[in-house]
């Protein structure tokens, strides 16, 4: 019965499994009902050695490395792709390597037949690769069967998540879009867990901020005009009715990150139409009961203390959203706050997400 069950499952690679992304997918996907994590892979480094070994002292999730994770041997994302090809029907792509690599490496898994979903930017603007964020824009995966025809792949795929930066806000910003948000303003408070780090391994950020992460405010101000954008004459055409400006700044938190936004409407809702809009958010993946799908997406406090990083940045397992503090601004707009769990929603979770998206409408199966 247990091996019949295990069999239907999709078996899963984790590129960069060894990292702080690639820990949270294996902690994340310990008991999946639909996927099995049977590779795992990383640099030449950690390759031949048992996952537990090439982790040791650098294994930080809460809870244990999985019993049948550790005695894997990690293969060699790029020395071992014929083996590891052989073995999976999806990757889910964290490593750290240069953008052009990156490129290369998942393109080169995908024409292999092999489902790759990424949390790497190096594919976010490439034409034909979607950018989802599952409760947004799922209907851009449309473009996976464009994508397939163009490059001749039957059942490779490539689709990416955005970057950790917008995943508190944009949401938000998305349940209000009946009121025209057309400017917005936005400072995200970044986690340290975000550059891979902890505590221990980069101490500098003890009772310190830095006021600059590179590359963030660019993808933080652009890739919401893709995940917004509309598929038009088989691309997206980006959303051209809403302008974001951002500062990004690392601070002094292990997990979690806030953003204090500002926005403008076209139409200036009422503080009570915004709570409206908010706990009334219609989620449309809600019928779909996906395995890591929040119950709830968009959590809204009342209290002027909520939401803090500490306290709610496990609100649904980490894949939810909360925000609070609306304030009126001076001009034709309001002020919030919104909170998301960088490494779970704004990383391996929204990833895991996305996968669930891709199962549930049909563009994975087993390769045999
Ligand atoms: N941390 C976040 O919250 C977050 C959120 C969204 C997106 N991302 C993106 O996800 C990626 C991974 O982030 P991370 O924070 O997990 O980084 P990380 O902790 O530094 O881990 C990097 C991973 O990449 C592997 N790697 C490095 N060089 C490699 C090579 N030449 N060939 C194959 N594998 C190689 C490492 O393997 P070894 O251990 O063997 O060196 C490790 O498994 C980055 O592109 C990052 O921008 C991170």
């Amino acid at each position: 019965m247990k091996n019949k069950k295990l069999k239907k499952k999709l078996r899963v690679g984790i590129l960069g499994a060894t990292g702080m992304v690639g820990q949270r997918f294996i902690s994340l996907l310990e008991k999946h009902p639909w996927f099995d994590v049977v590779v795992l892979a990383a640099s030449s480094q950690s390759a031949g050695k048992k996952y537990e070994e090439a982790v040791r002292g650098r294994w930080c999730m809460k809870n244990s490395i999985p019993k049948k994770i550790k005695k894997i041997t990690v293969k060699a994302v790029e020395g071992d792709f014929n083996e590891i090809v052989k073995n999976v029907d999806l990757v889910f792509s964290a490593i750290d390597m240069s953008k052009k690599k990156i490129k290369e490496v998942e393109e080169h898994y995908a024409s292999a037949g092999i489902a790759v979903v990424s949390n790497n930017s190096a594919h976010r603007w490439t034409e034909d690769v979607p950018m989802i964020m599952p409760e947004i824009n799922e209907n851009h995966l449309s473009l996976v069967s464009i994508q397939r025809k163009k490059r001749g792949w039957k059942k490779g795929l490539l689709v990416v998540k955005p970057n950790c930066s917008l995943q508190s806000y944009l949401p938000v910003i998305y349940a209000l879009k009946q009121f025209n948000p057309q400017i917005v303003s936005v400072t995200t408070l970044q986690a340290i867990s975000g550059a891979g780090k902890t505590f221990e391994s980069w101490p500098e950020m003890v009772d310190n901020c830095i006021p600059f992460i590179g590359g963030e405010e660019e993808k933080t101000e652009k890739e919401p005009l893709k995940i917004l954008g509309i598929i038009k004459n088989k691309k997206i055409e980006l959303a051209k009715n809403i302008n974001i400006s951002a500062t990004c700044i690392r601070v002094s938190v292990s997990d979690g990150h806030m953003a204090s936004v500002s926005v403008k409407f076209k139409k200036k809702p009422t503080f009570l139409q915004i709570k409206k809009a908010i706990i009334n958010f219609k989620n449309s993946l809600a019928k779909l009961n996906l395995p890591s799908a929040p119950k709830k997406f968009i959590k809204y406090f009342s209290e002027n203390n909520r939401p803090q990083t500490k306290l709610d940045r496990d609100y649904e397992n980490g894949m939810g959203i909360t925000c609070g503090r609306f304030r009126e601004d001076k001009d034709s707009g309001w002020k919030f706050i919104a909170l998301s769990h960088n490494t779970i929603r704004g990383a391996a979770g929204g990833a895991i997400l996305v996968a669930e998206l891709l199962y549930k409408k049909g563009y994975l199966s087993r390769n045999f």
